[in-house]
């Protein structure tokens, strides 16, 4: 098959086409590289069946593929906020314009959702039918209330125009590939405690999240692009844990002698999230494989060697 990757140059859509390479498909990675990084797709460059196209999906764009994921969009409140019209557009614009790319061409489109859907969720853990409950006017809704409209987008093209859609609510994932700069809580602890640095907790801790590691999540994300079920699916790891247990598991396994530092608590953040996946279990067969322990060393490990370089290349210019 042709199959094109919305933000196939960041850290998940670089993994799914990875995927989808070792499968034996034409890929087709389309990018404007604002947190994506040519680096993530380089083993591929040069290949016959990968192709790299550098453009920003709020313009429109005419391509011929068979099945469309589409990724676009920075992921980590750091990137999204700071700029939020431009969130909004490549949610809503650029969305918009990627559906009816799958309209013209009948390809299957699959949304990359997410977990922020539910906001500040009053129940727990989230199942797909839980509304959410979002602040429509807070410095996150560029991003939660993007991929609302994104999500009601894919559902209005699927009902009006037989778009065949899939779409999948993301839970946090990390792993190899993360930006060392983005913010999101497993790459801020991994890098301030291989540099030596206090490790930042905001609040006291006690808020917690669960961490779906990336290779899990890519499995998922086949799963449903090949399955009949058009979602919403949650794909996440259930496992919960405290930001505080998250913060001294990696100090141990990263440097037992760093201090802990706790900061106020951002607006908006939610207290508590975990997905409920019986239905990702049930439908598609799939749940997670990969222990936090084990996620995080493979993390921590790629992390170590990219900052590794980092000095030597600044210790080369210098
Ligand atoms: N990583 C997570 O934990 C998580 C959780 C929930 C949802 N998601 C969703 O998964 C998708 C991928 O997330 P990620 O973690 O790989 O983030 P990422 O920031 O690493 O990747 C996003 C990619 O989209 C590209 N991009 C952004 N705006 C664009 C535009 N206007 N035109 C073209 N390309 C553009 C970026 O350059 C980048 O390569 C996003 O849609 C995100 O909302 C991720």
């Amino acid at each position: 098959m042709r199959i094109l990757v919305t933000g196939g140059a960041g850290f998940l859509g670089s993994h799914l086409i990875d995927r989808l390479m070792i499968a034996d498909h034409d890929v087709i990675c389309l990018d404007n590289f604002y947190t994506g990084n040519k680096q993530n797709v380089l083993q591929w460059i040069g290949n016959p069946k990968f192709d790299l196209i550098r453009h920003d999906i709020t313009e429109p764009i005419r391509l011929e593929v068979d099945q469309i994921y589409h990724l676009a969009c920075p992921a980590s409140p750091v990137h999204y906020q700071y700029n939020p019209v431009k969130t909004i557009k490549t949610n809503v614009l650029g969305t918009m314009n990627m559906l009816g790319l799958a309209k013209r061409v009948k390809a299957r489109f699959f949304l990359a959702s997410t977990s922020e859907v539910y906001g500040d969720p009053e129940v727990h853990p989230q199942p797909e039918s839980y509304r959410g409950s979002v602040n429509t006017i807070g410095i996150r809704s560029c991003y939660d209330e993007g991929k609302r409209v994104a999500e009601t987008l894919a559902f209005d093209y699927h009902r009006q125009n037989d778009v065949d859609i899939r779409v999948v609510r993301i839970f946090n994932t990390y792993g190899p590939r993360m930006l060392e700069n983005d913010g999101r809580v497993v790459s801020n602890l991994i890098v301030q405690a291989l540099k030596g640095v206090p490790l930042t907790i905001y609040g006291d801790g006690s808020q917690t999240r669960s961490f779906c590691y990336a290779s899990d999540l890519i499995e998922g994300f086949i799963r449903l692009m090949n399955c009949d079920y058009v979602g919403p699916v949650n794909i996440g790891n259930p496992g919960e844990y405290t930001i505080l247990q998250l913060a001294k598991t990696i100090q141990e396994m990263v440097n037992p002698g760093v201090a802990l530092k706790f900061e106020p608590l951002p607006q908006d953040d939610p207290r508590r999230r975990k997905p409920d996946i019986t239905l990702a279990q049930k439908l598609l067969d799939w749940e997670p494989t990969v222990p936090l322990q084990e996620g995080l060393s493979r993390t921590i490990a790629d992390f170590r060697q990219r900052l590794g370089s980092e000095v030597v290349a600044s210790a080369v210019l210098r």
